[in-house]
């Protein structure tokens, strides 16, 4: 295959997650951070996209533009809003989203977890409980049993390495701890608690690829700083590349490239370009991070995220050139890369950064929830549909 083409069954979506598009989700540890003055988050996030009343909405976006899959999260908080009590509403309403993906052509992409915990999850100690592995298991069984007949492909556990860290290392996430033993005892649990969902998922009805979505990033040593790299490597991600075996594909997730020194990471170079997040501008991280990821574990890889926040769409237009132009390469040397999903469908809640970040190929209005696709939606759209990378970068009108 000539490089720059994609194979006939590759999936090009789009993906979100439930707290940051669906809107008061009140139940969960995440809401009561926001609501927490200390945790420094900037907005709460509110009605956020209101997707959990419009949707059927944004499968019809995701339809018209010409992408033919969709990655979204089942939000556990709303599954079993108390221990062992689970709501048949919250079920039939995820199972609606996947039959309509059906009726759209579109493949359901269903992550079980995506950064959030039911309250009475979190005030039971979250992923420090001994319970964790056993509870996610029985939601996942739950889940599964209501909608894994139309399930196209799951993921357990989104980027369980960045749950981690960010909540029990850096103290950012809640629960804002700063502490290496238990980042250490929840890393663990993050992938015992993804061996007993994968076990749920395969248990259940419906046959489809099950693996876990992992947040890799191109990672550099500087002089002094190999100890640090190695480190990160290590616990951030070859620790759970090595756990993934027996899965159906590793879902790769990446926004930049990390540069280590002596005394950890150091900031990127003066003149570097940055995103809006402060991230270096680095599309080339896909491919960095694919060929790793299928080196590392020898599965099949999806790209289940990458973006970038940016006001100017010709700068997403860019990324998602150059981005897919790095997965064409790796499936040009044979690597068996099967989809890539761009974060994200809407701009939304991007956590303790609000919505200052816009990431999305749709604008949404703040006030009216009106969806706005941006030239990169039919950009993406154009480049799925005809399955090859075609205009060169900057052929698109800028917004
Ligand atoms: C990833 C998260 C996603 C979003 C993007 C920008 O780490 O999975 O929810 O926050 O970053």
């Amino acid at each position: 295959m000539a490089t720059g083409t994609f194979p006939d069954n590759f999936l090009f979506g789009a993906a979100t997650a439930a707290h940051q598009i669906e809107g008061s989700n009140t139940n969960s540890d995440w809401w009561a951070f926001e609501h927490t003055a200390s945790s420094g988050c900037r907005d709460s996030s509110g009605d956020a996209c209101d997707s959990w009343h419009r949707w059927d909405e944004d499968l019809a976006l995701v339809q018209s533009l010409g992408l033919n899959s969709y990655r979204f999260s089942v939000e556990w908080a709303r599954v079993e809003p108390a221990p062992g009590e689970f709501s048949p509403v919250a079920l039939d309403h995820y199972r609606r989203i996947v039959q309509r993906c059906h009726d759209r052509g579109l493949v359901p992409v269903v992550t079980l977890h995506h950064f959030t915990l039911p309250t009475w999850m979190a005030e039971r100690g979250g992923f420090e409980s001994p319970e964790i592995a056993a509870r996610l298991g029985a939601y996942t069984e739950r889940v599964a049993g209501a909608i894994g007949d139309g399930i196209g492909l799951a993921c357990t556990i989104n980027e369980p390495n960045i749950v981690a860290l960010m909540g029990y290392l850096l103290g950012v996430f809640p629960p804002a701890v700063r502490d290496r033993k238990r980042f250490e005892v929840v890393s663990d649990a993050m992938r015992s608690s993804h061996r007993a969902m994968v076990e749920a998922l395969r248990a259940g009805p419906g046959r489809y690829p099950v693996g876990l979505t992992l947040s890799m990033a191109e990672m550099e040593a500087i002089e002094g700083g190999e100890a640090q790299y190695a480190q990160a490597l290590e616990h951030l991600e070859d620790a759970y590349l090595r756990a993934v075996g027996g899965d159906d594909f590793i879902g790769v997730q990446c926004y930049t490239r990390l540069r280590f020194g002596p005394d950890g990471p150091v900031d990127i170079p003066e003149g570097a370009r940055r995103t809006l997040m402060g991230y270096e501008f680095r599309p080339e991280v896909v491919e960095h991070t694919v060929r790793r990821a299928a080196a590392v574990c020898g599965l099949p890889v999806v790209v289940t995220e990458t973006g970038i926040s940016a006001d100017d769409d010709a700068e997403r237009i860019e990324f998602i050139d150059t981005a897919l132009r790095g997965v064409a390469a790796c499936i040009a040397d044979g690597i068996d890369v099967r989809g890539f999903y761009y974060w994200t469908l809407l701009d939304n809640f991007e956590w303790v950064l609000g919505y200052s970040q816009p990431f999305g190929i749709v604008a949404c209005d703040r006030a009216t929830f009106e969806r706005m696709p941006k030239p990169s939606a039919t950009h993406l759209g154009r480049i799925a549909r005809s399955r090859e990378l075609g205009s060169p970068v900057g052929a698109e009108p800028r917004q």
